[in-house]
């Protein structure tokens, strides 16, 4: 897709391709580090998740499985409604496994207070979150994420997996959409 394409819905471009790269190396080397002894699931919440999950989980120089959930508590529009719902649960039993959520984005922080919350009820024997995105001034509930590749504003952004009614999920960086497609 040609950026000329889309330039007109979005105002911003906030993290480059290039960007996301050089802090998804660190972020995995990191990680890497952390989890030298064990062995370590990486659940990537659908569908945002899906492109950091992707680069994340090939720079990671480590053994990992993989699984996915698929939570909504979002409809069509830009804010959180606080309920959340399974649209897709886990294929793996997480009993004491070491756990790590892979997350695009934290905004008001319900989806993944909740999703902390389910997760310790299965009895994983850790549970730690990556976001590649996270809204400080969006906090409604205090959500401990170990790994956070960006703060950014309060602003809706679009691109690397973020989609706005399932529009622009394909776009490389990540960018704020223009208030005039959703309002
Ligand atoms: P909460 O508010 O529960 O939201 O932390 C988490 C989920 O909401 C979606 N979300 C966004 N999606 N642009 C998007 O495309 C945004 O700016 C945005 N903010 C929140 C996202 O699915 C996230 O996992
Ligand atoms: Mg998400």
């Amino acid at each position: 897709m040609r950026a000329a394409d889309v330039s007109s819905d979005i105002t911003e471009v906030l993290v480059t391709e290039e960007e996301i790269r050089a802090k998804l190396d660190e972020i995995a080397a990191r990680v890497a580090e952390d989890y030298a002894d064990e062995d370590l699931l990486l659940v990537g919440v659908l569908k945002g998740a899906i492109m950091v999950m992707a680069d994340f989980s090939r720079a990671l120089k480590k053994h990992v499985t993989m699984d996915w959930m698929a939570v909504s508590s979002y409809g069509a529009g830009t804010k959180s409604s606080g309920v959340v719902q399974i649209r897709k649960d886990l294929d793996t039993d997480i009993l004491g496994k070491h756990v790590l959520i892979v997350e695009d984005i934290i905004d008001s922080g319900l989806t993944l207070s909740w999703l902390l919350e389910n997760f310790a009820a299965r009895g994983a024997a850790s549970v730690e979150v990556f976001a590649l995105l996270r809204k400080p001034e969006a906090a409604k509930v205090e959500v401990h994420c170990r790994y956070v590749g960006f703060d950014i504003p309060t602003e809706f952004v679009v691109g690397y997996g973020l989609d706005y009614a399932e529009k622009y999920r394909n776009l490389r960086d990540v960018a704020v959409l223009a208030p005039h497609v959703y309002s």
